[in-house]
């Protein structure tokens, strides 16, 4: 299957996909990686393993649904069963997100519904929760919002500050990201009237 990837930073979600690919642990193949920033990091190891890279970037835009339609004229071109957005930080208009519904999939560094948006290590630090993680989710129109496809949990430390939080918590999305588009290109779970529906019980 084919995947577009969509980033804005750093790629280290994106490279954990890749490596997954490759091992044979996902059957599928990232065809393109779109990224809205020209400095994003990810951008320069794409370079470095040959792996398709296109900017689109946001400022060119005077509006978020010129972009949008942008953007998604770039993803059809390579034709992708999933669009994997690996620390994309733009905020995706509803037409978008309509067109790409259940195809279009998103993680977010803690245990949603809790703390959606921004700084979530410093938000769940603050509320003095024990436990903490990431989640996978399909895109809806509301941030962060969508229905839940997988999540890993981990303790929170009584020395824990955002950044130590953020690192344990990254390790652990490497491991969710393609364990939960496994079960999607399996098939094991599609996105049905908003709701994440199971073939299987798990
Ligand atoms: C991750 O924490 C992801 O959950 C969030 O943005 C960060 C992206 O990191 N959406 P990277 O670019 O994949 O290294």
């Amino acid at each position: 299957q084919r995947l577009v990837v969509l980033i804005s930073g750093r790629g280290s979600n994106l490279r954990a996909i890749q490596q997954a690919c490759a091992s044979g642990q996902l059957p599928a193949r990232i065809t393109a990686v779109i990224s809205n920033r020209a400095d994003a990091a990810g951008l320069a190891w794409c370079r470095d393993v040959d792996l398709t890279a296109q900017v689109i970037a946001h400022k060119s835009f005077s509006t978020r649904a010129d972009f949008d339609r942008a953007l998604a004229a770039a993803i059809d071109t390579h034709n992708p069963d999933w669009i994997v957005l690996a620390g994309f930080m733009r905020q995706l208009t509803d037409a978008f997100v309509q067109r790409y519904l259940g195809r279009l999939i998103n993680i977010h560094p803690s245990l949603l519904p809790a703390f959606p948006g921004l700084h979530t290590h410093q938000q769940a630090l603050q509320a003095g929760v024990r436990w903490h993680g990431a989640s996978v989710h399909f895109v809806t129109p509301e941030l962060d919002a969508g229905p839940i496809i997988a999540q890993g949990v981990l303790p929170v430390r009584s020395d824990d500050t955002p950044e130590s939080l953020s690192a344990r918590v990254l390790a652990l999305e490497h491991q969710l990201y393609p364990q939960a588009l496994g079960h999607l290109l399996r098939g094991d779970c599609v996105l049905e009237r908003g709701q994440t529906r199971w073939r299987h019980a798990y």
